[in-house]
């Protein structure tokens, strides 16, 4: 049985003082999520912040993005070697927000791809657990591209690193149409594509597939957690804007709590 997780991704949200409030709200309600993973994702300058609250607590975080290079001359980029510091566990890998920035410069889509494999190299090198997004775009779901840009992707990492590499890491699928739309994929539709996923792992690596965490994200609230969570091949889910809302979260949490 895996073990079910829920991410939560703050993307560029919050104060100190509203991440407080939130910390202490998803803390008084901790015990609920034994038995699963979750794990938050602040903006990187309130790691600190996040490690004093969470510490002890059974509730994990990481980052939302991490550079492909060790260190050097990369303004504004965050090191894998660096969140050991802040005894992250995770970082979020070609989350679509980042992929889109990039789609401004037009850079091709498998050129993206490999980013996405060397960051996922970085931070597996540094002990992190990388959940590598992917997902398709409004105009490639019209045009049924689903089974093509998800292969696009895992063909690239196991190309590049192997598919038993994939045991040390986490995949989401987050269709781009669904994120931040309040139109969720519906439960189906995202149990198909996690199967064809974890069916494309398994062509390599039958074990490592049959372990490996598939989440979902896009539009996942309170109210439909349970039926997403409920389908064989998703295994929790990679929540933005509820998890903003100590409510919806812990309802979230609550929900993945209840597969197990
Ligand atoms: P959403 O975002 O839950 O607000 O749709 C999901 C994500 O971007 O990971």
């Amino acid at each position: 049985m895996r073990k079910p997780l829920v991410a939560g991704n703050w993307k560029m949200n919050g104060t100190s003082a509203s991440n407080q409030k939130l910390l202490e709200n998803m803390l008084a309600s901790a015990a609920d999520f034994s038995g699963i993973d979750v794990a938050i994702f602040p903006p990187a300058v309130y790691l600190y912040q996040v490690k004093e609250a969470l510490t002890g607590s059974g509730i994990k975080w990481g980052t939302q993005n991490v550079s492909s290079y060790l260190e050097g001359p990369y303004t504004g980029e965050i090191s894998a070697s660096m969140l050991p510091d802040f005894n992250a566990q995770y970082t979020l890998i070609g989350h679509s927000e980042r992929r889109c920035l990039y789609d401004e410069l037009d850079i091709d889509q498998l050129v993206l791809d490999k980013l996405v494999a060397e960051k996922y190299q970085r931070a597996a090198a540094s002990g992190l657990t990388p959940i590598i997004c992917i997902g398709e775009t409004p105009q490639e779901h019209d045009q049924g591209k689903t089974e093509e840009v998800v292969l696009r992707l895992l063909d690239t990492l196991i190309a590049h690193q192997g598919a038993k590499a994939l045991s040390r890491t986490v995949l989401a699928y987050e269709p781009v149409w669904a994120i931040g739309t309040g139109k969720s994929a519906s439960p189906e539709w995202a149990q198909n594509v996690h199967q064809f996923m974890r069916e494309r792992v398994a062509k390599d690596d039958p074990e490592t597939a049959a372990n490996l965490r598939i989440l979902y994200g896009g539009s996942v609230k309170g109210n439909n957690a349970a039926s997403l969570f409920s389908k064989s091949d998703i295994d929790g889910g990679l929540v933005g804007g509820a998890s903003l809302i100590a409510d919806e979260f812990i309802k979230i949490c609550q929900a993945a709590a209840q597969q197990i």
